[in-house]
């Protein structure tokens, strides 16, 4: 193998450029020739590539987003699609490749290497934090930290008008963000896919809390959380408003909400997300010189691992019940 290819796929996450310079700087210095592809699986099919020296990936370590551009390919997932992008790979003379992103680019990565035979490594990247076999993918230590900087602002108004702050957070369907962001910011409550709730008991806390002399109250919610507390007014309401509403009925106070958005996806990565893009971006090339493929490099336990990727994508990754918990005691 003298060439590789390396693309970022799905949602973008802060630290994939540091895992693109890694895995650039880390394949030249191991002798090989390394091209970037532009916009994801959709890049591969069109052989949008892009060469890549080791001054390609100077100035972006400290940048979110990703330098390669990316995006979300429906033709990727068709067998027409895939044998474009193994020709385009082959004209181009690349021997394998790394696949950098959630979980469904991890689903491609699982295609490239069983459908078309074709050494295939995934390093995980999304913000959602939802993909088993990693304790942290790239990303969620900045998105998390973002959105704790932003429960800290809310707070100060929150106070200052005794009021009730409804935050709803990204994630998927998987409440790793908001949990993790919910117990960092002293959320009174912490609403996610992962654990059943009752709003009437939401709403009880909140006016508890007030009760007992609190002077905000702030309700943390995921938006994957859906279903479990329809109103049958306007179901395309975002999960946010709708609970923000059942709460004010129920308790007769004001409330006010806020969407964080993909304002959750940008920023400069933190220390963590870097060193983590650093390390799982060089360790997917020393996999690919090994001959490995159909896996995803990962860190678990403090220490720097990997999975096949079946195995990945037919486990789930479960929250941390008493993370969980103890947020519902540090809230009394
Ligand atoms: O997977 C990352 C993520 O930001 C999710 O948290 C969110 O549900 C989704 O992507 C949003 O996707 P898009 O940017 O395509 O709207």
């Amino acid at each position: 193998m003298d060439k590789i290819a390396i693309l970022t796929s799905g949602g973008d996450a802060p630290g994939m450029n540091s895992a693109i310079r890694a895995a650039t700087r880390k394949a030249i210095y191991e002798g090989l020739e390394v091209f970037g592809v532009k916009r994801g699986f959709s890049g591969l099919i069109d052989g949008d590539f892009l060469p890549l020296e080791r001054r390609s990936v100077a100035d972006i370590v400290h940048k979110g987003g990703t330098m390669l551009l990316s995006a979300r390919c429906e033709e990727f997932k068709t067998e027409e699609g895939m044998q474009k992008a193994l020709a385009q790979m082959k004209k181009q003379g690349i021997g394998g490749i790394i696949c950098i992103g959630g979980d469904g680019t991890m689903r491609g990565v699982n295609d490239i290497a069983t459908k078309l035979d074709f050494p295939a490594v995934g390093v995980p990247a999304s913000i959602d934090n939802d993909m088993p076999g990693t304790d942290y993918a790239i990303g969620f230590d900045t998105a998390m930290n973002t959105i704790l900087d932003s429960v800290d602002r809310i707070r100060d108004t929150a106070t200052s008008h005794e009021r009730t702050f409804i935050i709803e957070t990204m994630g998927r369907h998987a409440g790793f963000l908001t949990l993790g962001a919910g117990l960092a910011g002293g959320a009174e409550s912490i609403l996610i896919p992962e654990v059943d709730f009752s709003i009437e008991e939401v709403a009880n806390k909140v006016k508890s809390g007030y009760e007992r002399g609190k002077l905000h109250s702030i309700v943390m919610v995921a938006e994957g959380v859906g279903e479990n507390f329809k109103t049958n007014r306007d179901l395309n309401q975002s999960n946010a408003f709708r609970l923000g509403e059942a709460i004010s009925e129920k308790t007769g106070l004001e409330t006010r909400v806020i969407i964080l958005g993909h304002l959750q996806r940008g920023g400069k990565p933190t220390a963590r997300d870097r060193i983590l893009g650093s390390r799982l971006g060089a360790r997917a090339v020393d996999k690919l010189i090994a001959g490995v493929t159909n896996q995803m490099v990962s860190c678990q336990n403090g220490g720097l691992s990997e999975i096949d990727i079946p195995e990945m994508l037919s486990s789930s990754k479960d929250i941390e019940q008493d993370m969980y918990d103890l947020a519902q005691i540090l809230s009394i």
